[in-house]
Formats: C-alpha cells, sequence, structure tokens
C-alpha cells in the first residue's frame, strides 16, 4: 500500500502563489487602480514619522492573503520570536542574532530571556558615552599633549558601511567641532588621501574589527600607526582605541584592554552599527542622538514583533521582495533614494541583503529550490534618472524600486517642492506608462513596481527606524528561503586565495596550483616590478 506523505505547507502555499502569479501577470496595475479608489490607502501604512505606500504593487488581496499564508508556512512568527529571545538562529556559527538587544531600553520590554545581555549592552553604551564626553570636553590628549579632534575609523564591511552611512546621512546634527573620517580600503590610497589632510598630534584612530584579524583593516591599522611613529607620536595607546571582540589581537597592537569597546558573538557584523561599532556616529552627533537613533530602531522591533501581520511594515515589504524575486524571477531591487543624505544606503543595503541572503544552501544543508537575494543597487534621485532610469521604464526586464522620499529638505532650499515632485512622478511613470504603438520607441509599458518609503525628516531616530526595517526585511526574505541569513562563508574561499597568492608574490613566483589565467597574472604583475 503507497503510504502518503502529508503535505508540505510552504510547497502547498508557493504552488498557490505560483498559479495566482499566472492568474494576474497580465493585470496593469493602471486597472487595479481604477477599479479601486481606495487602492492607495489600502495598500499603504503608517508608522510615527513613516508612510509606505505599497500599492504601485503587481498585487491584488487576494496576493497578500497568499503572501502571508506562505509566511504563516514558514512559521514566521516562531522565527522572529526565536531570533529576539536569543535563540541560536545562525546555525552554521550556533550563534544567537542579537542586534535587537543592543537597541533595548535597560528593561527589556518585549521579551524575557535576554537581561543579561541587555545589562552588558547598558554597561558598555556607558562606556561609549563617557569616551564621547571625554572627546567633547577636550580631556584626551595624543603623544605631544594635544588635544584630539579628529576621529578617523578603520574598518571594513559592517565595521565601516553603517556608521560611514549614519555620520554621512545625519552631518546636519554633528553637534561639536570633532572630524571624522573613515578608511576601509586595502589600496593605500583610501588612507593615504585621509592622512594628507590630518595632523598626526590631534588624531585618534578607532580600529573597528570584530574579529581583529581582517587583512584590510590590520594592514591600515599598521600603516597608521608607522605614520604616527613616524611623526614623533609614539605613545601607540593615546592614539588608538578599538572596537573588537579579540582583546588579545588588540593587546598585541598595543591599545590597553580599558580602550577596547566590546562588540559580542552575537552581533554580525552588518548589523553591529548599534553596538560600540556606532562610536564614530555618537562622537559625531553626541551620545543623546546616538540614543534616538537606537530609540528609533528599537521602535521599529516593536513594530516588527507587535503588528498584526497585514499591518506588519517589514512582514509585507520582505513577502514583496519574495513575490518579485521567487514568482516574477525579478533579480534585483534598485533602491532610489530622493534624499542626498542617503546617497550612500544602496551600498549598504548590498552588504546587508547580499550578504545575509546570498546563499545556495537551506539550513539543512540541501541545495536551495529557488533563486535567494535580490541584487541590490541603487543611487540618488534625481541623478539616477539621467543615469539608468531608462533602463527601469523601457528595459525589458523587470526592476522593483524602492523610493526613499523625505518630505522635508535642506532648510536652504526652496525647490524641494520640484525634488518631491520628480520622485512622485517617476513611481507614476513606471506605474502607469504610456502608450504608444505608432512609434515603439516612445512606447511606456508601465505596470513596473515600486514602494514610496516617506519620512517627515532625516532624524536621528527615524534613520535607526529605516535601517531596522531593511534589517527585518532582510530576515524575512531568509525564513521563506530557509536559509541562515546571519554567515557568510561566501567570503572565505577568495581571502584563502588570496592568503596564498601574497605568499607566492613575496616569495616571487607563482605557486603549481593555480590554472593558466590566474599563473599568467601573477607573473604579468611580478615582471612590472
Ligand atoms: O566580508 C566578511 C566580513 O566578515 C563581514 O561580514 C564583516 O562585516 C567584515 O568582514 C569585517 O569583519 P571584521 O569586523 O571582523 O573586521
Amino acid at each position: 500500500m503507497e503510504c502518503k506523505q502529508p503535505p508540505n505547507p510552504r510547497e502547498t502555499a508557493w504552488e498557490a502563489l505560483s498559479a495566482h502569479q499566472i492568474a494576474v501577470a497580465d493585470l496593469h496595475m493602471r486597472y487595479l487602480f481604477k477599479v479601486d479608489p481606495q487602492r492607495a490607502n489600502r495598500f499603504s501604512l503608517r508608522l510615527d514619522d513613516f508612510l509606505v505606500d505599497y500599492s504601485k504593487h503587481r498585487v491584488t488581496q487576494e496576493t497578500i492573503t497568499l503572501l502571508m499564508a506562505l509566511a504563516d508556512a514558514v512559521g514566521m512568527e516562531q522565527r522572529i520570536n526565536e531570533m529576539f529571545s536569543g535563540v541560536a538562529v545562525n546555525k552554521t556559527e550556533n550563534r544567537a542574532v542579537l542586534h535587537t538587544a543592543l537597541r533595548s531600553p535597560r528593561k527589556p520590554l518585549l521579551i524575557p530571556g535576554i537581561g543579561k545581555q541587555v545589562a552588558e549592552v547598558h554597561e558598555e553604551l556607558s562606556r561609549v558615552g563617557r569616551l564621547v564626553r571625554q572627546l567633547h570636553e577636550g580631556q584626551l590628549k595624543g603623544s605631544t599633549g594635544k588635544v584630539l579632534n579628529h576621529v578617523v575609523n578603520i574598518g571594513i564591511g559592517g565595521s565601516d558601511l553603517g556608521p560611514r552611512l549614519a555620520v554621512d546621512a545625519l552631518r546636519s546634527f554633528h553637534t561639536n567641532s570633532i572630524r571624522v573620517d573613515f578608511v576601509a580600503n586595502l589600496d593605500a590610497q583610501d588612507l593615504g588621501l585621509v592622512l594628507s589632510h590630518a595632523n598626526p598630534e590631534t588624531t585618534l584612530f578607532i580600529v573597528t574589527s570584530k574579529s581583529f584579524t581582517t587583512l584590510e583593516t590590520h594592514a591600515n591599522a599598521m600603516a597608521a600607526r608607522e605614520w604616527l611613529h613616524g611623526h614623533g607620536c609614539t605613545e601607540t595607546g593615546k592614539h588608538f582605541v578599538a572596537v573588537s571582540s579579540n582583546l588579545d589581537v588588540t593587546g598585541k597592537f598595543g591599545i590597553p584592554e580599558e580602550q577596547v569597546y566590546r562588540i559580542w558573538d552575537w552581533v554580525g557584523g552588518r548589523y553591529s552599527v548599534w553596538s560600540a561599532v556606532g562610536l564614530p556616529l555618537a562622537i559625531y552627533i553626541g551620545m543623546e542622538g546616538f540614543m534616538q537613533f537606537l530609540d528609533g530602531a528599537h521602535r521599529m522591533d516593536r513594530h516588527f514583533l507587535e503588528a498584526p501581520r497585514e499591518r506588519n511594515i517589514p512582514l509585507i515589504l520582505g513577502m514583496l521582495d519574495v513575490w518579485y524575486n521567487n514568482f516574477f524571477r525579478a533579480e534585483t531591487l534598485a533602491v532610489v533614494p530622493y534624499d542626498e543624505r542617503l546617497r550612500l544606503l544602496p551600498g549598504y543595503l548590498s552588504q546587508l541583503m547580499m550578504e545575509s541572503n546570498g546563499k545556495g544552501v537551506t539550513l539543512d544543508e540541501k541545495p536551495l529550490d529557488c533563486q535567494s537575494s535580490p541584487i541590490v543597487w541603487g543611487s540618488v534621485g534625481t541623478n539616477a534618472q539621467h543615469a539608468f532610469f531608462q533602463l527601469l521604464h523601457q528595459g525589458n526586464r523587470l526592476v522593483p524600486v524602492d523610493f526613499l522620499l523625505p518630505l522635508r529638505g535642506a532648510p536652504e532650499s526652496n525647490s524641494h517642492h520640484k525634488l518631491v515632485a520628480n520622485c512622485i512622478a517617476q513611481g507614476e511613470a513606471l506605474m502607469s506608462g504610456q502608450e504608444n504603438h505608432a512609434e515603439p520607441y516612445r512606447n511606456f509599458p508601465g505596470n513596473r513596481p515600486s514602494t514610496t518609503i516617506s519620512y517627515t525628516d532625516l532624524t536621528p531616530a527615524n534613520l535607526g527606524m529605516l535601517l531596522a526595517l531593511y534589517e527585518h526585511r532582510t530576515f524575512v526574505q531568509a525564513q521563506v528561503w530557509q536559509i541562515d541569513a546571519f554567515d557568510q562563508w561566501g567570503v572565505e574561499l577568495g581571502k584563502q586565495l588570496a592568503g596564498e597568492i601574497i605568499r607566492e608574490m613575496e616569495n616571487g613566483a607563482p605557486g603549481k596550483q593555480h590554472d593558466s589565467s590566474t599563473t599568467m597574472l601573477i607573473r604579468h604583475f611580478l615582471e612590472s616590478r
């Protein structure tokens, strides 16, 4: 007798969505707006200062219902609770994932069981606060007795992108005269440029590296130390602090333990801006602003945990990502802030989403049966309109777009409405298109999806909310794909091979194990020297 397998709920929900996609694929959004005057209200959500309009998507109420059924089928609610309560959801590294604890109030309101971590977080925040105060009050002096007034963060990936974005985005909240710069690249021109306008006597380096073994950061920190010593600033401890979990190596480098700010193994690099990794931001906008940044993220955490699923912004946006990625086979997500302050957001989100979800194996170590992370890219509007928007409007692939739209612009501007008008017009044009069959090159097919995320102004709290929204949206995608969003094994092989090739270059000859192309390129370089 044949034994019937019980239906797999994920597969059932997936099949229902596939069938539904075929049914709605030819529906034009122009029609959906026409038949439902309430569409904008129906498919938009508000939270504090934010309005999230997802009505310009190729969805009906049934689509949302089916997407929520898929979320249920993968146990989304339980998965969210597990992450917030410190279950080791990073399976391949057997680690809890508690960036949400980094922005929790001292008494965790949300979830019991993470009291110890939250207490440690607040202890560390007090230490960060002390350093910030000392710097602001001019109490910290370099080797030659001069007050430190220039901070250079050395770090890469998650130890760079978050604080760099936040400092750049919150320039108008700068509360003091301390200058903050960032160096990430192994290309010495990056550090060289920053040092060319730095005074060694007044510069403090923050070496930010969770592992403190990252090649780029190590090389830049060594070069910075050499530069200081070359200028007579020989007391390393007076010019360096570190943010790391590797106290052995920071000590060997010459940074006293009391100048090392802690980061825990339950904080992933790309989720770490809320920890002491955010020190450059705390220095730049002050502790009060930094706490508002954390508080904004916490507001989004609460919303993600508590909002009913059809009102839950990260859940809806994450499931829409799945809708296009897996059912329309869109391959990318364009992020277009109509906000110059968010010019670094597309790069930040590339790491967040692609390093988290660019995976091909499930949590059960089986090949993933569908496409994982979209390629995340973009640039600020209106510049992007004059660059790649041609493809968005008339190219023959589907590219969902996120528009970021501040209601308030630069205080000195009397043309902000023009910027806003351009953003709104692009969403309208992508959605409605304009038919011209007589001149096909002038035809705009429309039916191209976009989300508009609007906020009153880019305050520290709103930036915190926005980044936390994207973190949770990334988490939602990962639950559907059933992958580990918190490891990054894919970066290891390149690192390992680079190590081998560096050694071969230092020995003057390529090793025997390479293919002919790699050997030729190594030789080509060696012969150029
Ligand atoms: O690129 C891999 C990676 O581990 C990222 O995940 C991380 O943000 C970056 O390197 C920097 O790591 P660390 O903080 O240990 O120097």
